[in-house]
């Protein structure tokens, strides 16, 4: 394939279809680096409200290292992936001690909580790195493109197709090459029918020549779904809700629970609240809400005033199971 040839086609229409997303009007490392993080496991959609509210209350790497871990918390809470959130912090306080943010791909991959891709659209967005940032969007493209059959999840597979990326990287422009092989996988090289239509590079798609587009990528081991149910109690008295705050280690570490209903012997139960389903990784949740009343609470538990529910780390469970009482 002409790489010089794909790169041009690819870059003319990035530049005149590309999506105008907050993180793409800056060059702050910083902002590029909170956006990357964010969007790994979650759309750009949901992402766009948090971004814009974690810079307004953090602006730069010396506002998040100062911040507490609560508050970084309380600004992620919904976004799911905790560990996101800590490690942000973590290499703030990293970057504010050091004194400056790091400005190549060595330095940005040692930061806690950044992998090969996100220190590759970081180096390359804000420094102009020539390093090809390849997520699942771009595994997708690449594996349509040269119409491999390898499992996109295989660390061998996935190393063959970093060198490819590599390859047909613009050098010139690391930034719009790395974007655009991102924008191509999130609206056109869709996983499920793929919109080869409207694809500028679909000459150029071993694929689509072969009929094979819609049985690629491959990607084998997939972790079966556990399902998980619960009753969760909204306890209310003068105001505030009875709640229970997680170890400061382990899963979801420092966030704010609803009791179950079980963990309550004397609970009074008035009335269903309501039923939701909430998917965190690889656990299927099917929990129902019940309101009830409790003469005296159990030792590990405490009485949280309402208002102070939106500022503090509240998981999403409880976030969602609160609404079906107030809404
Ligand atoms: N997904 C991951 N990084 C992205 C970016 N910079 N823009 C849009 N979607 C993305």
């Amino acid at each position: 394939m002409n790489g010089l040839r794909f790169a041009t086609v690819l870059k003319r229409w990035y530049t005149n279809n590309f999506r105008d997303l907050p993180w793409r009007r800056t060059r702050d490392p910083y902002a590029i680096w909170v956006s990357e993080i964010m969007l790994q496991q979650t759309r750009v959609e949901t992402v766009i409200p948090y971004y814009e509210r974690f810079l307004a209350r953090f602006p730069d790497v010396a506002a998040l290292a100062r911040a507490s871990e609560a508050d970084v918390l309380s600004a992620w809470s919904g976004l799911g992936y905790y560990s996101r959130a800590r490690n942000l912090q973590r290499a703030a306080c990293q970057i504010a001690k050091a004194g400056s943010f790091p400005r190549d791909f060595e330095s940005i991959l040692a930061l806690p909580g950044i992998g090969a891709y996100t220190a590759a659209a970081v180096a390359s967005i804000a420094f102009g790195e020539p390093r090809a940032a390849v997520d699942g969007n771009v595994l997708r493209v690449l594996s349509r493109i040269g119409n491999d059959s390898s499992d996109i999840g295989s660390q061998a597979s996935k190393a063959a197709f970093q060198s490819q990326a590599d390859a047909l990287l613009d050098r010139k422009d690391p930034a719009t090459f790395n974007q655009a092989m991102m924008e191509l996988g999130a609206t056109v090289c869709l996983p499920r029918a793929p919109r080869c239509l409207l694809c500028p590079v679909s000459a150029f798609c071993e694929a689509r020549k072969e009929g094979t587009e819609n049985q690629l990528p491959i990607k084998l081991r997939r972790a079966a779904m556990d399902e998980v149910e619960m009753t969760v109690a909204i306890v209310e008295n003068a105001g505030r809700i009875l709640m229970w705050k997680r170890e400061s280690r382990g899963m979801m570490a420092g966030f704010w629970e609803l009791p179950e209903a079980g963990l309550l012997p004397t609970l009074k139960r008035l009335r269903a609240a309501g039923a939701f389903m909430h998917t965190i990784m690889n656990r299927r949740y099917r929990v129902q809400v019940i309101a009830g009343r409790l003469a005296k609470a159990p030792a590990r538990f405490q009485w949280i005033a309402m208002e102070a529910l939106p500022t503090m780390p509240v998981s999403t469970i409880a976030r969602k199971a609160l609404a079906k009482c107030t809404s």
